[in-house]
């Protein structure tokens, strides 16, 4: 980062903020989002803009998020959103009050006034609202840029200072223009250059872990997903003799994971591939609970990784793990949902296990952009579009006791779902979709013999980062397939349902 070029976003609990992050890292603009009472600290380089989020809160709530109070002395522009704007508003000697009626969903913008930041743009168009509060009255010099039919103040500007306030949502996908706002906002009003730019990231980043690592070695655990191939891809660019990956097959992830991964990585200089199949399904045994089988699971990792790293060279110090911006902001400041998405392994506390040091070149990246870099590395594309996959395999996905022959099932129920939904062409649209093996048995009836068999559940869900998710509505002639094949192919199993629940009240995984 150079003085100037990235610009902060203020967290004030929206759960869009990190959607505003992403588009303007989209326009080409670097962005880092902060706590709400964030300040520069003189020492690190000066952002170009500031953005102040949305947030659930209103101004006048005592225990409401607010900047730090030197924010109007930075001289900086800045663009308040929803709460940012009303903020603005409130901080700047405006009026805020309680609009008569809340406001959600899609609303006709009016232009009022041609403004730079509306610079390009039709006379009307569809943006989102999402509001209870709105602005009365201004606060001194500034003016009303645009108008809904219910919120008289939906955009206001002072543009001698470049501050700006949009009570509507530009960054949703619903807002039209929403991106060109945001973009005349970073060029023309904040006269920003878009500079930020996948390939130099890698480029700057190859640097630096060579720098960092010397002559030292990486240890990597693989898991076959997104971010930890994306990152063997870039290690083995920048320190191929020095990238020691491991991979551990546990026996519950996909079918033929292994033959992938020798694929696939075959050419690193140190591979190494643990068969630990029987110890899993041993420590498995008879168990039952959920978070036991998680514990049994998470222990196992840590003895495998830590009995393999014992044996590696001498030089080997660091341990390097795909986190990705979305866990170090959830980590640290943000107000959003307190939950996290587990980390792939679920071996947190490795690197202190190990006495490794950690490596982790894609903390300020969303995944979106390690895909592209996975791209720009030459990453096959079916790899890069790979749904999540949790870190205990099958056995979350298996309701009661994980053995063997279930996850042999659940497997091969699994391999056809991924293959039609490939076929159907439905497969990069979902993040994820998958089989639910239940422990309950229902009748059913083949030829002339009545049967006895296992349940199986068809998961399918539709979400932007797992934190929420909506169940999704398949193709009548897809799931009837599924139904077909899995009734036919997969043995023991005699009826399919399907789950039409969304996240919330339900989580996506069944365990
Ligand atoms: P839930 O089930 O909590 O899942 O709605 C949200 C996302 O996290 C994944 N997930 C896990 N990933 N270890 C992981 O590595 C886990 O224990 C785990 N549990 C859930 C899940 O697949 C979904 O993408």
């Amino acid at each position: 980062m150079t003085p100037r070029d990235w610009v902060v976003i203020l967290d004030f609990g929206s759960q869009y903020t990190k959607l505003i992050a992403r588009r303007m890292r989209e326009i080409g603009v670097f962005s880092r989002i902060e706590a709400p009472d964030w300040k520069p600290d003189g020492t690190s380089p000066l952002p170009g803009a500031v953005v102040l989020s949305g947030g659930p809160q209103s101004v006048y709530d005592p225990a409401a998020p607010r900047p730090h109070p030197s924010l109007w002395s930075w001289d900086l522009p800045v663009l308040g959103i929803c709460y940012g704007m009303q903020w603005m508003a409130h901080d700047l000697g405006g009026r805020v009050e309680k609009s008569p009626a809340q406001e959600y969903g899609p609303a006709e913008l009016h232009i009022l006034e041609a403004n730079e930041l509306f610079a390009n743009l039709p006379q009307h168009f569809r943006v989102w609202m999402s509001h209870g509060d709105r602005v009365e009255a201004l606060p001194p010099g500034f003016e009303v840029l645009a108008a809904t039919e219910d919120t008289p103040i939906a955009a206001m500007g002072d543009t001698q200072r470049r501050r700006y306030g949009l009570q509507f949502h530009p960054e949703v996908s619903h807002t039209q223009f929403g991106r060109q706002i945001l973009q005349n906002f970073l060029t023309r009003v904040a006269g920003m250059e878009p500079s930020w730019d996948l390939e130099d990231f890698v480029g700057r980043t190859i640097a630096s872990i060579r720098e960092q690592v010397g002559d030292r070695g990486v240890m990597l655990a693989l898991s076959g997903g997104v971010d930890s191939s994306v990152l063997a891809a870039l290690l083995h660019r920048a320190i191929p003799d020095q990238l020691y990956a491991v991979f551990v097959d546990t026996g519950l992830l996909k079918w033929d994971e292994p033959a992938r991964i020798r694929k696939l990585f075959g050419h690193l200089r140190h591979l190494t591939l643990l068969d630990e199949r029987e110890r899993f399904f041993r420590v498995l045994q008879g168990v039952v609970d959920p978070e036991e089988k998680r514990k049994q699971i998470g222990h196992t990792f840590i003895e495998v990784f830590r009995a393999y790293a014992r044996q590696l060279p001498g030089n080997v110090a660091f341990l390097a793990q795909g986190t990705l911006y979305p866990d170090v902001i959830e980590s640290g400041h943000s107000r959003g949902p307190a939950e996290v998405i587990k980390s792939h392994h679920n071996v947190g506390g490795l690197p202190e296990e190990i006495g490794f040091a950690l490596l982790e070149p894609f903390r300020e990246l969303f995944k979106d952009e390690v895909r592209e870099i996975g791209r720009i590395l030459g990453l096959p594309q079916d790899v890069l579009e790979r749904h999540p996959f949790p870190g205990p395999g099958f056995a979350v996905r298996i309701v009661g006791e994980v053995t063997p022959e279930r996850v042999a099932r659940i497997q091969k129920a699994d391999r056809i779902l991924e293959e039609e939904a490939r076929r159907a062409g439905i497969y990069s649209s979902l993040w994820q979709l998958f089989p639910v093996l239940l422990p309950v048995q229902s009748v059913g009836v083949m030829g002339d013999r009545r049967t006895y068999q296992d349940v199986m559940v068809l998961r399918a869900v539709e979400s932007t980062d797992g934190m929420t998710a909506r169940w999704s509505y398949l193709p009548e002639t897809f799931l009837e397939r599924i139904a077909r094949r899995w009734t036919g192919e997969v043995p023991g199993v005699n009826r399919v349902v399907l789950d039409i629940t969304s996240k919330p009240p339900a989580t996506i995984e069944w365990e």
